[in-house]
Parts: C-alpha cells; sequence; structure tokens
C-alpha cells in the first residue's frame, strides 16, 4: 500500500484500488450503491429506502470527522477506471483518548467476492497502525454476515466474543460478531 499526499489529501494506493477523499460530485455514484437492499441489509447502520439528500448530508459529515481527525472515510475507485466507485472503507471512528479505531467498510455488489474489501481494509488498517499509530483496530458485523466477517479474518482481525441480541435490524435482534486487531499482532505480520 502506498500513501500520496498528507492526511488532509490523503489517497491510498493498492494493486488496483485509489482510495480518496470524496467530493460532493460522487454522490449520485454513492447513491447508486448505499440505495441497493443488498447492501442495507446487512450492515448495522444503513437504512433502507435511503433517501437520496442523505447521501449530500454524508459527504459533508464525512468530510468534517476527517479534517477533525475524527473517522477517516474514503471512497474506493479502481485504478483501471477511476471514475468507476466501488465501495467505501475506512476508520469510521477513532478515538484519541484510547487510540484505537472501528473499521467499516460496503462494496458494490457488482464486485463482490473478487476481494476488494479485504485489499481496501488492509489500506485502512496499515493506515492506522502506521500513519495514525494507532493501538488497536476493532470491527464487527452481524454473525450472519459471513462475507463481513471473512474479510476481517483475512485483514488480520481475530474473533474477540459474540454480542448476543446487540442491534435491532427490521423488527429482529441480531447477533452482533467483534473482531479485533492490536499494533504487536499487525507489527508481526509485517515481520
Ligand atoms: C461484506 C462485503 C463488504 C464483502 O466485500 P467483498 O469485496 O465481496 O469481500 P472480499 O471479496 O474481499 O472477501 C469476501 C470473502 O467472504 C467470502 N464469502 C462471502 N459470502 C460468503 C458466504 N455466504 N459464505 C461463506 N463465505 C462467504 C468470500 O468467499 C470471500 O472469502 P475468500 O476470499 O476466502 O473466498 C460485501 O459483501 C458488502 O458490501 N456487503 C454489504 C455491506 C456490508 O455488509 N458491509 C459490512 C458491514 S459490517
Amino acid at each position: 500500500m502506498d500513501v500520496h499526499g498528507d492526511v488532509q489529501h490523503l489517497v491510498l494506493e493498492t494493486s488496483r484500488l485509489l482510495l480518496r477523499r470524496y467530493k460532493q460530485e460522487d454522490a449520485e455514484f454513492i447513491f447508486q450503491v448505499v440505495s441497493q437492499r443488498k447492501i442495507a441489509e446487512t450492515t448495522i447502520m444503513i437504512p433502507h429506502p435511503y433517501p437520496r439528500q442523505t447521501v449530500d448530508w454524508w459527504i459533508n459529515y464525512v468530510d468534517g470527522n476527517f479534517d477533525e481527525g475524527k473517522a477517516y472515510e474514503l471512497g474506493l475507485f479502481r485504478k483501471d477506471s477511476p471514475n468507476n466507485y466501488v465501495g467505501n472503507c475506512g476508520l469510521i471512528s477513532v478515538s484519541k483518548e484510547h487510540n484505537n479505531g472501528e473499521l467499516g467498510f460496503f462494496i458494490h455488489p457488482e464486485y463482490w467476492n473478487t476481494g476488494l474489501a479485504t485489499e481496501a481494509c488492509q489500506a485502512l488498517i496499515d493506515f492506522g497502525f502506521m500513519n495514525l499509530g494507532l493501538e488497536r483496530i476493532h470491527g464487527r458485523c452481524m454473525s450472519k454476515n459471513i462475507g463481513s466477517k471473512r474479510v476481517m479474518e483475512k485483514s488480520g482481525l481475530v474473533v474477540e466474543g459474540l454480542a448476543r441480541n446487540e442491534v435491532l435490524k427490521w423488527g429482529k435482534y441480531e447477533d452482533v460478531c467483534h473482531l479485533g486487531i492490536i499494533r504487536s499482532e499487525w507489527l508481526n505480520s509485517k515481520s
């Protein structure tokens, strides 16, 4: 993974992806992805239906958090087709007090199971430990979200526990799997 620019103008580069900060012009492309039921049904936070104007609000929210160092969410674009938005990956919250961050991600269904989420997560994890100096990165997914759990495990996170009935999604309580990686494990994986 290569890091270009300072944090304010951050671009991460992996073998197939450019991960960059959002612009208002991305709104329509983001909407095409987040408005899909397939994206909402396994995520804890994304509603369905997804109002179009919420995307505009979300871009501002992500941008403000980025500037304040509270979160680092990036848009994913294919290097061979840079206008092609393929999803989102980021440290969706960063605690300066505890020096940790939470990972979050989604990928356009057209590209599922081609390794893009794992490639993006690995880049964000490297960025979190290397550039932000974090001690811990964690993530969570509904236990039925096998793909998301697998992405996090392939990225080096280990299962730390299962929180039963942690979220109420569409009228049903769901168990949530918690995963994490600490700095020493990340360093070992690099040696
Ligand atoms: C979860 C998600 C991000 C995965 O993205 P992706 O780009 O397809 O992920 P990858 O290709 O890097 O890896 C997916 C892995 O899960 C596996 N997988 C996916 N669905 C599976 C299933 N139902 N059973 C078993 N394995 C499954 C794939 O085989 C692959 O593992 P492998 O490389 O060992 O074969 C994508 O499905 C998505 O955006 N889902 C909706 C949003 C979401 O749930 N986000 C996560 C919220 S916590």
